[in-house]
């Protein structure tokens, strides 16, 4: 495939390298290149697959809004946007192109949010829940898209939105650590993702952005990465 990867940053170069080892074709654009999406034009998008994205929450919708305008198909791995999500399903529906968006693109972690899923019934018998979230000192938003997506998983269990806090902890260089405790009077449960790289999201954006060629619509990475 023809890639057009946007953010040459901690996670987008790994994406590269995955990229790379598949045998794609990848051009990357940076804040430089593509300032006010000036590597976003459909003629620059021409021979363009699909774009894959892991800038910064003060762009991306602007990056959203001209690929899928320009009809390219893309993967958003960027957070910070979701309260945006439902005016860009409309766009991306509109415009007929594919879309692939997670707050988190490892296999792992969207093993972990079944693990969740399953647990959270206990919100439903007596237990009370609370969510951490450890990341580095770097990161923009806060709390983590994904720990915003497990509150949503315990949410639907059953737990009222006040009943559940999330704490953010932002520390040297940790990669990601979500930990989600569900406590009643006589015990404790712990579940805990710790990420020890980022290689994991970039494999399952590089596989998201193979998944979707000839596809159209809005996808959650979390309903579609059994099929990779
Ligand atoms: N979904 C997931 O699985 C997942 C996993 C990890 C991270 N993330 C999210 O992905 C995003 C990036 O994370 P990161 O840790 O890789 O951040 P990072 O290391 O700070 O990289 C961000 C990159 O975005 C580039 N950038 C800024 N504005 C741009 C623009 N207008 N066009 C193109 N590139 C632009 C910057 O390029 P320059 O260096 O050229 O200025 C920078 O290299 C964050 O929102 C993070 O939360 C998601």
């Amino acid at each position: 495939m023809n890639l057009l990867l946007l953010g040459r940053g901690k996670t987008g170069s790994l994406v590269a390298e995955v990229a790379a080892e598949r045998k794609h074709r990848i051009t990357g654009a940076g804040a430089k290149d593509n300032a006010g999406c000036a590597a976003l034009t459909r003629e620059k998008l021409r021979d363009i697959d699909a774009v894959i994205d892991f800038t910064t929450p003060d762009c991306v919708l602007g990056n959203i809004e001209a690929c899928v305008q320009a009809g390219k198909n893309m993967v958003v791995g960027t957070t910070g946007w979701y309260g945006e999500l439902d005016r860009i399903r409309g766009m991306v529906e509109r415009h007929n192109t594919g879309f692939v968006y997670a707050p988190n693109f490892s296999v792992g972690v969207n093993l972990f949010f079944d693990a969740v899923r399953a647990a959270a019934a206990a919100l439903r018998h007596g237990y009370s829940g609370q969510i951490f979230e450890r990341h580095h000192v770097h990161k923009k938003d806060a709390p983590s898209g994904t720990a915003i997506a497990i509150l949503r998983i315990v949410q639907e269990a059953g737990a009222l939105a006040e009943a559940v806090e999330i704490t953010s902890f932002r520390e040297g260089e940790v990669v990601g650590l979500h930990e989600l405790v569900l406590e009643s009077p006589h015990d404790r449960i712990y579940l805990c993702h710790d990420a020890k790289s980022r290689r994991g999201f970039a494999e399952g954006a590089v596989l998201a952005a193979e998944w979707l060629a000839g596809k159209k619509g809005c996808y959650d990475f979390k309903d579609v990465w059994r099929e990779l």
